[in-house]
């Protein structure tokens, strides 16, 4: 699709899309990833002399109310730019229309959120068109938001020129080279607690992937499918039969799946609690699974050693307990350390994902850690994204 490279921004009004929607504690930016990713497209169309009219959503809003305005975290963008970035108290409509007119070559502000108008997240045309009145051209930084088909992240495509920004420009050369064309052979690694979130991407994942790990809490789901006890774990009985029939696909589809085959059980959901390794045929009434154990932290290891391509998503155990933490720290540890190595390319994302990394100390070395989460578990599950869409060339 057209990135920067081919856009003209000198003098010209850039509607530039990304997503700001980043957590906050106590009225300040808890963490600020989303907004570091998106700099360089901003310093870029600033540089290049186009005046960068930032769009962004905040939470989920019904119609305006301040306590989701993202005034606050213009301010924050500033800093991090280390530049100044005007706010508008409306998308649209004359506090838009009098930011815009006033802004020089160079300039950024920020619009006030999208999701102040209903509209927004019904794509509506004419609400589209008074987002437009204020742009030349429109560029989309917003992979994390891309799997919304709202007027800002992709209704405007349809009427201004259209470019992909850096970050989303980074970020679908990545996933492409993760799934689509990959070296092989290609291991994901899929945690969290439930199957039932993550029915369609297993579906997916077993007709593209050679090797299949899951672990976490939905990982006793597959293994009471098997027959075996698991205690007190979390496990969602009524989908016994859906996994096995997503165990049969993977054999059907030459796609191997990887169980633990032991466990760390305690008999509370608590740090420090009492625990132990059992094996998996071995889990007791009382216990509740809260780690994969170390003989499958070793099978998963070689797994990796295997491997050309890593996907991931979602932790293997309790990883915001200690000692839970143990087996999904050893393994994203040792896959970073492949890939510091060059024998390994890794991608991981989606909700926890990132936290989990970073709370191993991993994700720096990471060959791509997406900032998405629900866009980085639609792709996984194999289905367009609208954003990314409507920026390929027609
Ligand atoms: C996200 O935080 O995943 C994106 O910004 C999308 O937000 P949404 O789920 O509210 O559409």
């Amino acid at each position: 699709f057209r990135t920067l490279d081919s856009a003209d921004v000198s003098n010209k009004r850039v509607l530039l899309r990304v997503d700001l929607n980043v957590p906050m504690e106590n009225g300040k930016v808890s963490d600020a990833t989303r907004i570091e990713r998106v700099l360089p497209t901003i310093r870029e169309i600033a540089d290049k002399g186009g005046k960068v009219v930032l769009l962004a959503h905040f939470g989920r809003p019904k119609g305006r109310d301040l306590k989701e305005t993202l005034r606050p975290v213009a301010a924050v963008v500033a800093e991090h730019l280390g530049r100044p970035v005007g706010f508008a108290e409306d998308c649209v409509g004359p506090a838009a229309k009098a930011a815009v007119d006033a802004m020089k070559p160079g300039d950024v502000v920020l619009l006030e959120n999208t999701r102040f108008h209903p509209e927004e997240e019904k794509n509506d045309p004419v609400f589209v068109k008074s987002l437009a009145e204020n742009g030349d051209l429109w560029v989309s930084d917003a992979f994390s938001a891309a799997h919304r088909a709202h007027a800002s992240t992709e209704g405007l495509g349809h009427v201004l020129p259209a470019y992909a920004g850096r970050t989303m420009q980074a970020e679908v050369e990545a996933l492409a080279h993760a799934l689509e064309a990959p070296k092989r052979p290609v291991l994901a690694v899929v945690g969290g607690a439930k199957v039932s979130s993550k029915l369609e991407l297993l579906g997916n994942l077993v007709k593209k992937v050679d090797i299949l790990v899951i672990g976490g809490g939905m990982a006793n789901t597959f293994l009471a499918a098997q027959g075996k006890a698991v205690g007190k774990s979390l496990c969602e009985k009524d989908l016994l039969d859906t996994a096995r029939s997503i165990l049969e696909t993977a054999k059907g589809a030459n796609c191997e799946i990887v169980l633990p085959v032991d466990a760390t059980v305690a008999s509370e959901f608590k740090a420090h609690a009492a625990n132990k390794v059992v094996s998996v045929d071995a889990v007791g009434p009382d216990d509740m699974i809260l780690d994969i154990g170390p003989a499958s932290i070793e099978t998963v290891k070689g797994k990796l050693a295997q491997a050309k391509t890593l996907v991931w998503n979602g932790p293997f155990g309790a990883f915001e307990l200690e000692p839970f933490d143990t087996g999904t720290n050893a393994v994203a540890r040792e896959a970073a350390r492949l890939t510091k190595a060059g024998q390994l390319l890794s991608v991981a994302g989606g909700g926890d994902t990132v936290s989990a990394l970073n709370h191993a100390g991993a994700a720096e070395d990471f060959s791509y850690v997406s900032t998405a989460g629900g866009a980085f578990l639609e792709w996984l599950e194999g289905k367009p994204l609208p954003g990314v869409e409507i920026l390929r060339l027609r």
